[in-house]
């Protein structure tokens, strides 16, 4: 009988907490696209702030973000023991635990977020039970909203094609859309959060240059780039925020 592997997720706990805010000025720009993704679907879609229901919180890097998006009530899921601790002393509440652990305990809210956490999921099925067991949390009429990487525009050693590392992988957008349909989510809108300055093949060395990497004005510039387009097009969007409801 094959031997049963458990998930990515599991095998690598406590390798995945780190946050935008361990990517200094790369990860500034990551978090000022994101939230302005962020602002424009709570605006878009009336998103409730009453209360957040931040799955894989880490040590509560968002917390200051939901904050200035307006969210009351920070609550988080989180299995690293480390982490929660920190996040206990930024959040409302935090459940200490995987996911799939603690959601039968957890009353469900209007508005559930999983940011940077799919990307840590690299099987298929587990990607599937979590998108399930996330969307089991949400409230009547509320939303889900996950980010997901879109392999053509963000680049790994597989070039622009999915990619399987040790703890991360990438996806095309189809693939995330169709495990999200096979969890019982509607997809209802597609926000682009930010466009990599390598977006282009032409400028794949840009990733590979770390003089260029660490210079202010290439970020500033691209967050420019990204707000700009962010209201026309998920094309070429490295990453995208999925708006969803139950089906
Ligand atoms: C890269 S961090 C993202 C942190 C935060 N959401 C952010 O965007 O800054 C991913 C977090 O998700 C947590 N995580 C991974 N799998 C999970 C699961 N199945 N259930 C709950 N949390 C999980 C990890 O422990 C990790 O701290």
């Amino acid at each position: 009988m094959a031997v049963q592997q458990e998930p990515s997720y599991r095998r690598n706990l406590g390798k995945v907490s780190y946050t935008y805010k361990d990517g200094g000025a790369q990860g500034e720009f990551m978090n000022a696209c994101r939230m302005a993704a962020w602002r424009n679907a709570i605006e878009k879609h009336s998103i409730s702030t009453d209360c957040i229901l931040d799955v894989g919180c880490s040590y509560g890097s968002w917390a200051e973000n939901w904050r200035a998006l307006g969210f009351k009530k920070l609550h988080g899921i989180e299995p690293n023991p480390e982490a929660v601790e920190k996040a206990r002393l930024v959040f409302d509440e935090v459940e200490h635990g995987f996911l799939e652990e603690v959601v039968g305990s957890i009353e469900p809210s209007e508005t559930v977020a999983a940011n940077g956490v799919i990307v840590h999921i690299l099987e298929r099925e587990a990607e599937r039970r979590f998108l399930e067991e996330s969307a089991s949390l949400v409230a009547a009429g509320g939303h889900l909203l996950f980010s997901v990487i879109n392999c053509e525009y963000y680049v790994t050693p597989a070039g622009r094609e999915p990619f399987d590392g040790p703890n991360s992988c990438t996806r095309t957008l189809d693939h995330h859309r169709d495990v999200a349909a096979e969890a019982g989510l509607e997809i209802i809108d597609q926000i682009g959060t930010f466009i990599n300055p390598w977006c282009l093949a032409e400028f794949d060395f840009v990733a590979n240059t770390e003089g260029i990497k660490a210079e202010g004005d290439l970020w500033a510039g691209w967050e420019h780039v990204s707000n700009a387009h962010r209201p026309h097009t998920l094309v070429p969007f490295a990453e995208a925020l999925f708006v969803a409801r139950k089906s």
